[in-house]
């Protein structure tokens, strides 16, 4: 992401916090994934939305119309010998030249500067209750300069919600957003397109799984959450990861596999039969999923409600199962009555970003909001079937779900992860090839 993005979020956010006010953002802390072995560190999304900086141990703060500098920023010093183990630090003077910060210091000087600083604000702008450990830091500052109120020191007297201005700011994607969500949607759709071509009965769920590792990596990017690949009863469990049994002749696999390039996530689903050739039953229920899918990205336009595309998706869905004779009864009393939840018990989507279930409200005040331009969200209804339904034996264990990112802009919706197959007979050819 280029610098002047980040340049441009920090003011857009200092308009907003005003020269009262102050907000502090930490970096998120590295987590243990077993004994002392770490997992790779993320830098929380927020603060990586407005410095672009990735180091553990950092705080930045922004506070505007300091005459000193408005964006600070804690790190972690240089130290040769760490570096030597862990990897390269900016310091504080990198972060000054790299990133742009008016001033830095070292993490270990906080307790000493970030006081003085709060002083001189009525408003801390904060994200309470996202880490603990920095929460009672938090307390502990503000406490300390209300002990020294009687000798005339100044403390902030209002705490006001960062994340609900910093998520709105992050609902509403740039260019250079939108191009990122491109990109890291293309690597996830070269992803699924080597699943195609690889399933076949016999391997395992991990071999397949093993495809977007390896076309993940191959473009700097990783997994935007735990691949799910399910084949059989396993499409039918929703966030299914064991991704540990065998393929087999008949059976549909279900791939929900997207991956984070650039801070940024792709959301992508397909499902598909593992030999090759949908049954008729499996064929029956894609097509009843593909048309909602497309029903419901149809509806993803600017003005309408947030809820519109959902709402078409399981009017399709709907008809759709009552056709082929697993919902009985009349269409708007099913639709009322949400007989369709016992197949399709999700909704048809969520806002995507740098978080792959990304911020941003749903509602405002007591109403689905309205889609704008620079929103992306996925479209992914389906249906599931598994076999502890009361069905025929022939539409056990079918479950199919569709999914791809689509961002509203000014000429209707724009599919991001275009380009993989979805037509039954087009996956068909493709697995044929
Ligand atoms: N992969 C998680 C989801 O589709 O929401
Ligand atoms: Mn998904
Ligand atoms: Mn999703």
């Amino acid at each position: 992401m280029n610098t002047n993005e980040f340049i441009r979020r920090r003011k857009t956010l200092m308009r907003m916090v005003g020269n009262d006010g102050i907000a502090i953002l930490p970096s998120a802390p590295a987590r243990v994934r077993s004994r002392d072995v770490e997992y790779r560190y993320r830098q929380d999304s927020d603060f990586y939305y407005l410095s672009g900086f990735a180091e553990p141990e950092s705080v930045i703060v922004l506070a505007p119309g300091r005459d000193n500098g408005e964006y600070i920023v804690f790190c972690r010093e240089r130290d040769r010998r760490k570096e030597q183990w862990d990897g390269s630090r900016a310091g504080p003077g990198g972060v000054v030249d790299t990133y742009l910060a008016d001033d830095a210091f070292p993490i270990d000087d906080i307790d000493d500067i970030l006081p003085g600083i709060l002083e001189t604000r009525e408003s801390v702008y904060y994200t309470m209750g996202a880490y603990a450990e920095f929460d009672q830091r938090m307390t502990e500052w503000v406490k300390s300069l209300r002990q020294r109120e009687s000798s005339g020191v100044h403390a902030p007297h209002e705490f006001i919600a960062l994340d609900h201005l910093l998520h709105d700011m992050r609902l509403y994607k740039s260019r250079a957003e939108i191009s990122a969500m491109r990109t890291a949607a293309k690597i996830a759709v070269k992803a699924h397109r080597r699943a195609m071509a690889t399933a076949r009965p016999g391997l395992y769920e991990y071999e397949v799984e093993a495809e977007f590792a390896h076309e993940f990596r191959r473009h700097d990017a990783c997994n935007s959450y735990a691949p799910i690949v399910g084949t059989g009863a396993n499409t039918c469990i929703l966030h299914y990861v064991e991704n540990n049994a065998q393929l087999k002749d008949g059976d549909l696999l279900l791939i929900d596999a997207g991956c984070e390039f650039d801070y940024y996530a792709s959301d992508v689903t397909r499902t598909f039969p593992v030999n090759g050739r949908f049954s008729p039953e499996q064929r029956a229920v894609y097509e009843i999923v593909l048309e909602a899918q497309l029903a419901a990205i149809e509806k993803t336009v600017q003005g309408n409600h947030w809820n519109d595309p959902h709402d078409a998706a399981v009017r399709v869905i709907t008809k759709g199962l009552r056709k082929i004779g697993l919902l009985k009864g009349s269409l708007p009393k099913l639709i009322k009555d949400q007989a369709y939840s016992e197949f399709f018990m999700h909704r048809t989507g969520h806002w995507i970003g740098m978080d792959v279930h990304d911020v941003g409200d749903y509602k405002v005040g007591n109403e689905w909001r309205c889609l704008e331009p620079g929103m992306v969200t996925t479209i992914e209804p389906g249906i599931y079937i598994p076999a502890s339904r009361k069905v025929p034996a022939k539409w056990r264990n079918i479950g199919v779900r569709i999914e791809d990112d689509v961002a509203v802009t000014n000429n209707g919706p724009d599919v991001l992860s275009k380009g993989l197959a979805k037509e039954a007979d087009d996956i068909e050819k493709l697995m044929a090839a």
